[in-house]
């Protein structure tokens, strides 16, 4: 069936905003994403990722429910709901809630108040999870705040300030006692009344009394009328026709099963979870599918004498709300196997997959990763099945999985109409494990499901069960090591016997999808051995005379980790109280367009509204890693329904070549590519989704070329390096080498990170028609780049190219030059087919074309005295820059380290600030009591410790070439008084508009009312800078200044003759006396050189201080880790605004925090980016901030260098993630010296939880088989060998040495580069954008390293 049929398709009616919406041409593949955008023109609702990972895309979706008779409203996302499943629903997008046009809404408001939005991509996502949450409860608690935000991803705020917003509509909120006297983080009285040296120091950003009151009865009501449908539409079968795809919607068990038995291969499609994203990222296609949502009889619940019978239509949010009423309703023996269940549904997806997500599709389509079914099939849960020919039957899904490996739980016809699953039985005992990524919203590395009958009064095993899943094709049963156990006691003996059985049972080969594979094995021993000591515990609650002392160490079964209300607190300078009232600068403004950004009315690239004929592009890449391009075939292609044409080099009327730094690239692979992901041609369609059908339908063949370089060892070993080798030398090191008393030698290896900004790379090219003038709207970071490329493309002077960019949702650094090759791309088509062309990346493109931050390896040897003074040092750092020069060479030449008052290019630096923050930061922290009390804490708990770290920061701002530091900008005053700044800077949700709108009402003397800032456009402001390196504000600001200033000059003599008059008055004086409004103004940059033959200069003009310090729990058997309490200070000068700085710190901490302990890219052998989305790549989310997150601004900071004493603020921050790093490192440390393993130990970023698990060495890591390297291909390219080396006991061992206590720590970090310092920088392979902090970094960090080399030796004392 398709549109060919004959058949009419019925008229699909859903309510969008209270507005009837009737689509007589409902297709079948169409998601309500893309409805919503581009038919209803309501571009509030982002699209982030397309997978459900993000959050980006949520909106609330109302129905009315005829089994409970009720409406029910629920969070759900956009690009996940075929719009074929809307019929009767009624949609509330960002739009429906509130309008700057209008009134906002609550929610809004106080998201933006509070300071909750930055780019504000992901803004009207997380208000719709929150105003869904409080659709149901109005009153809600923080833990379902924090459930209903943990679907939703924010790159730029670190969530505190989100979380915040969402406190004010809480009832319950517990009291942090983080203060003075017990007081309350929150508690506003104690607010503006600290006082430290005569200064007022404010902890409040915002005031709450200014918020509207949350009336819950004021909201939109369920449109009457869809409740009269919700009586009708059960009588009757819908059908839609689509261009490929025919949707059934059937309404009784009969005629699905009917169905069923016509189209065997349909999928029954309810939440679409896991169909949708096969469908968008395997390109898996379904000529018909059957959506059984509207059948009763696979949407009801049952409880009998056995158990509980669930449809399986029932979405997870529902069964969890059923579980969790039930265990609080009926005896705690009974319901052993629905809290095991209920244990995993609390992290399986985010709320919004939860809400839409079945049970029957998560027990069928998820046979290897689901979380249920290891629990479903160790339960004896049943499923009841149908089907046309052979009727109804019940199959255990223990006895399944237990006996057909890998075989399919239904036959083609059948389908699952419910689950039963048992109440368990008196002295059964039930756990569920899984050990995931990221706690929240993550699938699990490995799960488990076990269960245990004890011969009653013994601990004789009776009947055993363990079912483990992600480890094979499907949900594994241990069948045969549990039978062997039965009868034996349940001791240590045992425990030892059943390891040795389930390693051999449940073996994974080297080579398995996923990789991990030593640690899954390691998770397969000790999931067992939690339960095992589970077990232990319940046998001691029985018979405690027994059991007393069985075993001591038991103490410390690390509990699952649960999320607790973070509680935090901001600390900034209060402005001098003889500042006028009206002088925003220092004052904690709101982002300038925080509220639009809240309603959904705040415009990005992408939001633009399409014009008629306009075309979309989609990009074809290169699926090998270096190799000769031998044909492109475009024929499939171009056949393909909508394609208008493909965009070759052919095509390009320009140069295909360009320079980004010193090194030549080219907008497209010519001849050969070099790198997966290279751009090789470009699809143009009609729409977006037949220019992605025909990107794949372009066939490219290949020969294969040598060397293939993936990894740095790989390139060092090609002698694959950039030139030039830069090298700085102090005295003289090999001598100093001869003197210390000791030398450690070790590398450490630093993880790359994607940007992962929540707005995909987008651009859209509008061709004006005459002069070969060209519109380019471009979310870009560096939009002269841009102008220059495209021109140099389309062979046309840059005067012809006009580059807008309204707003970036987050760029990072990863939008400095990337978006200028899309938009070449994107120009060439639009030249060529004179229409205009859009181009929006889709996130797994976006990740595989555009790289990230560099890994790198550091290779060191630091001599030392006993005393702790560190004499030698001879580091070596290798980045992995990719295949291109890109912006790596200038950054790493504009990042050096320091030495003492001197920097290694002995530039001057007064590390007075730097101490400050150390000071203020041990004092905050209370560091040294809580070292005390971590070190109790693990004295008494032997499988789970704490680790505590304060980590100092120096870091360097401006670039070394002083044309770089340039700005430039052009102020207009209007004759009705009003004032259009811009500026060169563009805003990426760092507030760079807020804070100049700041800058310019102090200079002009009036209001930010007056003030407006349209965009950053090389119409109005040429030549300018990448908005990068943190300096924006500095630069631009310092260009508004001018302006302002030459305006405000011309204006005295006016203002003088007129002291009365008001702004208006003045400027019709000057009009009238024709004197000019308008003036430019220029900043020439800071005065900084390198001198590289001599190795000095001052290459920064000045440097941002700080101090972190974290502590962390880890769990030593799973790896997995909570951020319990971070303390930050940082040097920002005088802030120009508290509470866009402090957001800008919680945001990059959090960036660091992901990038030191959990995102990991992955690469396939072949060289294949395989993390590419949300679901593959972790970024931190709101289950991982600290629980008690401090951040203070150093007072009483001064800095003559930049724009009213401020410092830059942006990236700093990034670097002091790594204190959680290092905590976490502190608690490995202190497992191993338990475990008796002294010694230093190479431990790589990121700690993610299978680094963290195989370093706590013990009996059950010893206990795994290991696999020979060359044995077999590992499923990614192993980036370290650090995992195998933490195995080895003879590694272990080799960097030991004897520390002196007594190490002045301070002396180190105050000399930070000992006086004899040779440091090495190969210059590695480049794949793309690189922020300068990153070679910082890995000093730092290196330095850290050093100086952490040994808690357990008390260096951090
Ligand atoms: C972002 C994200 C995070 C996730 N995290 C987790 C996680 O942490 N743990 C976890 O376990 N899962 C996770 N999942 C998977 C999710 O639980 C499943 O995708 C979901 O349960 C499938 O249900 P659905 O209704 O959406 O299935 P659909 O996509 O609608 O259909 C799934 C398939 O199952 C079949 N099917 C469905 N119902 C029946 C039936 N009654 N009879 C016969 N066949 C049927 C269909 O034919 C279809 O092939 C996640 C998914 C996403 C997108
Ligand atoms: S765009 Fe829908 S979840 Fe990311
Ligand atoms: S504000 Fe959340 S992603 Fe930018």
């Amino acid at each position: 069936m398709s549109s060919s049929t004959t058949a009419r398709s019925d008229e699909l009616i859903f309510f969008v905003n209270g507005r009837k919406i009737i689509e007589k041409n409902a297709d079948p593949e169409r998601m309500l994403l893309s409805y919503l955008r581009k038919r209803l023109h309501l571009t509030g609702t982002k699209y982030g990722c397309g997978t459900g990972g993000c959050g980006a895309c949520t909106v609330m979706i109302s129905t009315y429910e005829p089994f409970s008779k009720k409406i029910q409203h629920c969070s759900a996302n956009a690009c996940l709901i075929p719009i074929c499943c809307l019929y009767g629903a009624a949609v509330t997008t960002v739009e429906g809630i509130g309008s700057v046009k209008s009134r906002i809404h609550p929610v809004q408001e106080r998201i933006a108040k509070c300071h909750g939005s930055q780019c504000g991509f992901c803004t009207p996502g997380m208000v719709m999870s929150i105003y869904a949450l409080l659709r149901n409860h109005p009153e809600p608690t923080m833990e379902q705040i924090s459930e209903a935000l943990a679907g939703n991803l924010c790159r730029c705020t670190g969530y505190r300030p989100i979380i915040d917003a969402c406190k004010t509509f809480c009832k319950d909120l517990d009291c942090c006692k983080i203060r003075e006297n017990e007081n309350c983080c929150l508690d506003l009285k104690e607010n503006l009344l600290l006082s430290e040296k005569g200064k007022e120091i404010c902890t409040k950003l915002f005031a709450t009394d200014e918020f509207q009151p949350w009336d819950s009865t004021q909201e939109l009501i369920f449109p009457p009328k869809l409740l009269l449908m919700a009586k009708e539409q059960r009588k009757r079968t819908l059908v839609f026709y689509g261009e490929r795809t025919t949707w059934i919607s059937p309404v009784s068990l009969k005629e699905l099963l009917e169905l069923k038995a016509k189209y065997p291969k349909a999928p029954l499609v309810v939440g679409n979870t896991s169909v949708g994203p096969e469908i968008k990222c395997k390109g898996v296609f379904h000529p018909v599918i059957i959506s059984p949502i509207r059948v009763l009889e696979l949407n009801f619940l049952n409880f009998t004498s056995n158990g509980l019978t669930l449809g399986a239509a029932c979405s997870l949010s529902l069964v969890k709300d059923i579980l969790t009423s039930t265990v609080s309703e009926i005896p705690e023996e009974k319901t052993k196997v629905f809290r095991a269940l209920l244990q995993q549904l609390k992290t399986l997806g985010g709320q919004q997959i939860r809400n839409i997500a079945s049970l029957g599709g998560n027990i069928i389509k998820q046979h290897t990763t689901s979380d249920l079914n290891p629990i479903l099939a160790v339960s004896n849960s049943l499923l009841n099945l149908a089907s046309l020919a052979g009727g109804t039957r019940q199959i255990s899904l223990n006895e399944h999985f237990s006996s057909g490996f890998g075989k399919a739980i239904l036959k083609p016809e059948e389908i699952l109409v419910s689950l039963s699953i048992p109440y368990s039985k008196t002295g059964e005992f039930v756990a569920a494990f899984r050990q995931a990524q990221r706690r929240e919203n993550a699938l699990s590395i490995v799960n488990a499901g076990m269960r245990l009958i004890l011969d009653p009064g013994t601990d004789i095993i009776m009947d055993f069960g363990i079912f483990y899943g992600n480890v094979a094709s499907t949900t594994v049963c241990a069948k045969k090591s549990c039978q062997a156990l039965i009868g034996r006691c349940w001791n240590e003996q045992m425990l030892e016997e059943a390891c040795k059985l389930l390693l051999e049972e449940v073996s994974i080969p080297g080579s398995a999808p996923g990789g991990k594979v030593e640690y899954k094995r390691t998770l397969i021993v000790s999931f067992f051995f939690k339960f095992y000591l589970e077990v232990l515990q319940g046998l001691k609650l029985m018979y405690p005379h027994r059991y007393c002392d069985t075993i001591e160490k038991r103490k410390s079964i690390p509990d699952v980790f649960h999320n607790k209300i973070p509680q935090s607190s901001q600390i900034y300078q209060a402005v001098d109280p003889e500042q006028l009232s009206q002088d925003p600068v220092g004052r904690p403004l709101m982002h300038l367009a925080g509220i639009k950004h809240a309603t959904g009315e705040a415009i990005y690239c992408d939001d633009i509204r399409a014009v008629e004929e306009e075309l979309f592009l989609a990009i074809v890449t290169s699926s090998r890693p270096h190799a000769k391009i031998i044909s492109i075939d475009l024929s499939d292609a171009l056949k393909l329904p909508g394609v208008i044409d493909v965009i070759t080099v052919q095509d390009i009327p320009g140069t295909n070549e360009f320079c980004c730094i010193n090194e030549p690239e080219s907008v497209f692979a010519n001849h050969k590519v070099i790198c997966v992901g290279q751009i090789i041609c470009a699809v143009v369609a009609d729409t977006d989704v037949h220019a992605k059908r025909a990107a794949v339908k372009v066939k490219i063949t290949y020969e294969a070329l040598e060397p293939v370089i993936l990894t740095i060892e790989e390139a060092i070993k090609n002698n694959s390096f950039y030139d030039p080798e830069r090298k700085l030398e102090q005295g003289n090191v090999d001598e100093a080498f001869e003197t210390v008393d000791q030398i450690l030698e070790g590398e450490i290896h630093i993880g790359g990170q994607e940007h992962f900004y929540m707005e995909t790379q987008s651009v859209l090219v509008v061709p004006k028609g005459e002069d070969k003038e060209m519109d380019v709207y471009v979310s870009s970071q560096h939009p002269t780049f841009t102008q220059e490329l495209v021109a140099s493309v389309l062979n046309v002077p840059s005067s012809r190219i006009m580059c807008h960019v309204k707003r970036v949702g987050g760029g990072f650094g990863g939008k400095v030059t990337k978006p200028a090759i899309l938009a070449a791309v994107t120009a060439v088509a639009a030249n060529k087919t004179g229409r205009v062309v859009r181009c929006i990346l889709d996130r797994g493109d976006d990740m595989l074309i555009t790289g990230g931050r560099h890994p790198f390896l550091g290779k060191y040897r630091v001599g030392f005295m006993n005393d702790g003074r560190i004499m030698a040092l001879d580091v070596r750092y290798y980045s992995n820059g990719g295949c291109t020069a890109d912006e790596s060479i200038v950054i790493r030449e504009i990042n050096m380290y320091k030495k003492g008052n001197q920097t290694h290019y002995k530039q001057d630096l007064d590390p007075n600030n730097l101490v400050k923050c150390w000071n203020e930061c041990m004092e905050k922290s209370s560091y040294y009591i809580r070292k005390t009390a971590v070190d109790k804490f693990n004295k008494q708990n032997y499988w789970k410790k704490k680790g505590i770290a304060i980590i100092p920061l120096k870091y360097s701002i401006g670039f070394e070439a002083m044309f770089l530091n340039q700005a430039a900008a052009l102020v207009h005053i209007y004759m009705d008084g009003s004032v259009l700044v811009t500026h060169g800077g563009v805003e990426l949700g760092q507030g760079i508009h807020t804070k100049i709108m700041q800058v310019a009402s102090r200079e002009l003397k009036i209001p930010t009312s007056f003030i407006h800032i349209c965009e950053t456009s090389t119409v109005t402001v040429p030549n300018t800078r990448p908005t990068a390196a943190s300096i924006g504000t500095d630069i631009n600001g310092m260009a508004v200044k001018n302006a302002c200033q030459t305006l405000l000059k011309r204006l005295q003599p006016i203002m003088d003759k007129n002291p009365e008059g008001t702004w208006k008055d003045w400027v019709t004086g000057a009009f009238r006396q024709s004197i000019s409004l308008s003036a430019t103004g220029f900043f020439r940059g800071y005065d900084t050189n390198m001198n590289w033959d001599k190795g000095e200069g001052r290459p920064f003009e000045y440097f941002v201080y700080g101090a972190a310090c974290s502590e962390v729990e880890i769990d030593c058997l799973t790896g997995d880790h909570k951020n319990i309490r971070t303390d930050i200070i940082m040097d920002v000068g005088c802030s120009l605004n508290p509470a866009v700085d402090i957001g800008q710190i919680e945001g990059a901490f959090v960036q660091g925090l992901g990038l030191y302990t959990m995102e990991e890219l992955k690469y396939s052998p072949e060289g294949v980016l395989y993390t590419r989305g949300p679901d593959q790549y972790k970024i931190p989310a709101v289950c991982d901030i600290p629980e008690q997150f401090s951040v203070s601004l150093l007072s009483s900071s001064q800095n003559p260098n930049a724009i009213y004493s401020s410092k830059a603020v942006g990236e700093p921050a990034l670097f002091l993630g790594c204190s959680v790093f290092f905590a976490i490192k502190d608690a490995v440390a202190a497992a191993r010296q338990e475990r008796g393993i002294t010694g230093t130990f190479t431990f790589h970023s990121p700690s993610t939880a299978e680094r963290i698990r195989m370093a706590c060495v013990d009996q059950f890591t010893k206990m795994i088989p290991w696999d020979e390297p060359e044995s077999y291909v590992p499923w990614a390219v192993p980036v370290d060998q650090s995992l195998l080396s933490q195995q080895i006991p003879q590694e272990q061992e080799r960097f030991q040495y004897a520390m002196d206590p007594q190490t002045d720590l301070k002396r180190v970090l105050s000399a930070a580069t000992p006086p004899n310092t040779l440091i090495i920088f190969p210059e590695g392979q480049e794949r793309s954008s690189l922020k300068q902090e990153q070679v910082c970094q890995t000093l730092l960090t290196l330095w850290a390293g050093v100086c952490d080399m040994g808690p357990a030796h008390g260096l951090d004392e």
